[in-house]
């Protein structure tokens, strides 16, 4: 099987996880699937939760209502991809710039059920490149810093964030302590959010595999 039938597996394993009430939508190729799932039963839900201008489009393409996270209270589930796992759940995410919205939606909901197919599952993250989304006036300052921490910054140029900022993709971090360099790299003046998913892991991963969808928690 391909990699993207496993993303389609996990993303329609999440299915199980939807029990009504409002969805809340990530981002990126697994959770288009997600999405395009989610269409077949949209009469048990109330409507979605979107993390990006891109997800949005897709759900409302398919009738999905797209309702402000200002207007509801928690949600009771978040479905995103991500681009590294460790066994602990906790992730690397922002491949697709959608890092920020992505890190809002998940504090907001009660479970956090990560897809993906089973090549994202490592030992150590890190050796996908880090997204870091900035304050464009930062960039460089924010870019010193990183390199400070052993890393090495690499603008992400031509690409800006439904925010309106930009990306450092940090290459060379093992990241053998996903929670503390979380919390460094927010500390850092004129980041607006680092792609470590570990203060708030998922909650569930599900993974595409040639056996069928594996779950852990
Ligand atoms: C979007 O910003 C990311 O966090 C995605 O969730 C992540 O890059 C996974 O993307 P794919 O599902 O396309 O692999």
């Amino acid at each position: 099987m391909s990699q993207d039938i496993l993303k389609k597996q996990a993303a329609e394993a999440a299915l199980d996880y939807v029990t009504g009430g409002i969805v809340g939508v990530g981002t990126g190729s697994t959770v288009n699937h997600f999405i395009d799932a989610l269409a077949g039963i949209k009469g048990r839900i109330e409507g979605a939760v979107s993390s990006s201008e891109a997800s949005t489009e897709r759900l409302k393409s398919h009738g999905i209502p797209v309702l402000d996270l200002n207007a509801v209270g928690e949600l009771s589930i978040y479905v995103d991809g991500a681009d590294e796992s460790n066994a602990q759940l906790q992730l690397i995410k922002g491949g697709g710039g959608a890092l920020t919205r992505e890190k809002i939606v998940a504090a907001a909901s009660k479970i956090f059920v990560c897809i993906a197919d089973e090549s994202k599952l490592v030992k150590v993250l890190g050796k996908f490149p880090l997204p870091v989304e900035v304050i464009p006036m930062a960039r460089s300052y924010v870019a010193r810093e990183l390199v400070q921490l052993g890393g090495t910054p690499a603008w992400r140029e031509g690409f800006v964030t439904d925010n309106g900022n930009l990306i450092l993709d940090v290459q060379g971090l093992a990241i053998t302590e996903p929670a503390a360099l979380e919390q460094k790299i927010n500390n850092i003046a004129g980041v607006v959010t680092v792609g470590i998913f570990a203060l708030r892991p998922a909650d569930v991963l599900i993974l595409g595999s040639q056996e069928g969808p594996k779950n852990l928690k």
